[in-house]
């Protein structure tokens, strides 16, 4: 147990709290700035993971701000690039992915003595902290905060310690930087080691207020300037806060994710014993559940890419922990029912929650459901690989980069799901020999890719490039908006012409090329001006380079200016399938997950095929549900 509080009023719920804290600096004249969203305009870093990233340019002098203070309840990430929480989450008591920061900003306004004066007051006089239970650290260089510490403020001096690296905060690997200054709870001998944050237990003395004295950039090149103006930027975890202020064990004991953990224990079907590993498991499943609800409500959908991608690692660790505990065996859907309730409960906070929760539970929905699918064969797969290697007492146990590939390619494991399951076994990673197959992968990807577009060797078609047509320039293709187009003729073969522009689409990718006519325009020297000619197929004749194939030998010579005009009908129609290759993919992996890839496809104006592997036959729900999704998305008529 924590020590109790004695403060008068002070808050007991998130809202109390965020509004305490903004009245604080509110009537210390800050400003009031909404939250930013969780995706920052900023390509430095992935996600919003502190405060102060709205404020960002306001720091670095690039932008002035109407206010030069300001006080915000800001929604972070931290799963993913240098702020990263995600190992720790469940396994302490005060690490999430998602949360929410309050905190306090001056630009080139207020420094060090205001920051540190208001710290100790909100502290000591609103959430009613007791003087020596509190610890703060400075960084080495920074003899200024100790001695305010020491003079604005009643702190025990002995409870200041000076730390290097920890006291000295960075957005990213470039940006805005500075020395720190933490407060620190103690939560009493009972959790651990005595001595300070610097030597104690970490979950003894829990870090809750960090004030960050801005005063550099980080340069690319490994140098740091000095800032146009030394500002603060000051950073407290709504989460740990509250859990802190109700002498919680941990953040899963209080508020939202307190209800969310009782919502698991519910679901969890056999009165299931309360090891550390459950807990861990519980805790996980509702983390990753809820931090999922608010970056699918920020736009992010799950992908193998970027900011997709951490989504998909979260919603699939919340997985694979559910079906540790055995939801799966009394409950369809487990990440869902989670994410559902937990935007239940943040409504009042966040309206946009409830407004989008159809959009945010659907593709949760699909992400389970299709994740599930895949999940024990992928397991079963590992299973045997470690079993096979473990049976081999000679080796080494350490899971080869093709075993590991696999799984993420053929099963959905996101490396680090993969790393959990076979630590549990007391495995290693082949980490290097996984990079190298994903290499190779996007090595095929590249050749495949270039082969197949652009070249006209559509998949399945070989084209015998014309000798006569190398080394003209390539076709200006004006085809996509225009089905008419003139063109002057380059080059006139026996069966076929080539010009500098065209509508015609010439065969790649499995998508026919055009059909249609040429017809010669007006011209000083010729009585026939109207001659025209069938075009019966256009292939790329060398590469870029494309070939109308006539049905006779063209009476046109080099030089003329021509009208060539598609079948305009055709084409619709062979346009139709092509997006319709689309929408299939698309549903595929939907259904049938992300390793979905076309191997091959074909579009005609009457019919379309598209090649793809999959570990196993489709059943008839499968392709029933692929045929709905297709359905239902060409109804929708986007
Ligand atoms: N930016 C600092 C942090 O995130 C203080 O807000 O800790």
């Amino acid at each position: 147990m924590g020590k109790t509080v004695t403060a008068k009023a002070k808050p007991t719920s998130a809202s109390e709290l965020r509004k305490a804290f903004t009245d604080f600096f509110a009537e210390r004249e800050h400003k009031e700035v909404a939250s930013a969203g969780l995706v920052p305009p900023d390509p430095t870093i992935m996600f919003t993971v502190a405060g102060m990233v709205p404020f960002k340019q306001y720091f670095l002098g690039l932008e002035t701000p109407q206010y030069k203070r300001a006080v915000s309840v800001q929604k972070c990430l931290r799963a993913g690039g240098k702020h990263n929480d995600l190992e720790e989450i469940g396994r302490t008591s005060r690490h999430l992915s998602f949360f929410e920061m309050l905190g306090n900003f001056s630009f080139g306004d207020y420094f060090k003595e205001d920051a540190i004066i208001w710290a100790w007051e909100f502290s000591t006089k609103v959430l009613g902290f007791l003087r020596e239970d509190i610890w703060v650290t400075v960084h080495i260089s920074d003899d200024e905060a100790e001695k305010l510490w020491l003079e604005k403020t009643d702190v025990v001096p002995e409870q200041i310690q000076k730390l290097d690296e920890p006291n000295y905060w960075k957005m990213a690997d470039t940006g805005p930087c500075g020395p720190c200054s933490e407060l620190y709870l103690d939560r009493g001998e009972e959790y651990g080691k005595g001595g300070g944050p610097a030597i104690g237990g970490h979950d003894r003395f829990v870090e809750f207020w960090n004030l960050v004295f801005m005063q550099f950039e980080q340069k690319e090149d490994g140098s740091q300037v000095e800032l146009p103006n030394p500002s603060i930027d000051t950073g407290a975890g709504l989460e740990r806060l509250l859990a802190l202020m109700a002498g919680a064990d941990s953040v899963f004991d209080v508020g939202d994710l307190a209800i969310l953990i009782e919502e698991v224990k519910s679901m969890v079907a056999s009165a299931k014993n309360k090891e550390a590993s459950t807990e861990i498991s519980q805790r996980i499943l509702v983390e990753h559940s809820r931090a999922a609800a608010f970056l699918i409500l920020d736009g992010i959908v799950p992908s193998n890419e970027d900011r997709g991608y951490v989504l998909r690692r979260l919603v699939r660790r919340a997985i694979r922990h559910a079906q540790l505990l055995e939801i799966y065996s009394t409950h369809k859907n487990a990440v869902l029912p989670l994410a559902k309730k937990a935007i239940e409960l943040a409504k009042d906070d966040h309206p946009k929650l409830a407004e989008n929760a159809d959009k945010i539970l659907s593709i949760l929905e699909n992400e389970e459901s299709r994740f599930l699918k895949t999940l024990s064969a992928g397991q079963e797969l590992l299973e045997k690989e470690i079993a096979q290697i473990a049976s081999q007492s000679s080796k080494s146990k350490v899971l080869s980069g093709k075993a590991i590939f696999t799984l993420h390619d053929t099963y959905g494991f996101p490396y680090d799901l993969t790393e959990e399951i076979a630590k549990d076994e007391g495995f290693e990673l082949d980490r290097q020999g996984f990079e190298k197959e994903m290499e190779a992968q996007r090595e095929r990807a590249r050749q495949d890719h270039s082969s197949k577009s652009k070249e006209g060797k559509g998949v399945g078609v070989q084209v015998e490039y014309l000798k006569e047509l190398t080394g003209l320039p390539k076709t200006e293709f004006l085809g996509n908006a225009n089905y008419n187009v003139e063109g002057k003729v380059l080059a006139v073969l026996s069966d076929g012409v080539v010009l500098d522009k065209t509508s015609f689409y010439a065969e790649a990718g499995g998508q026919v090329g055009d059909i249609g006519r040429l017809s010669k325009l007006n011209s000083k020297n010729d009585d026939n001006p109207k001659k025209s000619i069938d075009v019966i197929d256009t292939q790329y004749g060398a590469p870029e380079v494309v070939f109308h194939k006539t049905d006779d030998s063209p009476a046109f010579e080099v030089g003329d200016e021509v009208l060539a005009e598609i079948d305009g009908g055709r084409r619709d129609s062979t346009r139709k399938h092509h997006t319709a290759t689309h929408i299939i993919h698309w549903a595929l992996k939907q259904i049938l997950g992300d390793h979905i890839s076309p191997q091959g496809s074909l579009v005609e104006p009457t019919r379309l095929r598209f090649d793809f592997s999959h570990f196993q036959a489709l059943t008839q729900e499968e392709i029933a549900a692929i045929e709905d999704l297709c359905n239902e998305e060409i109804l929708s008529n986007q």
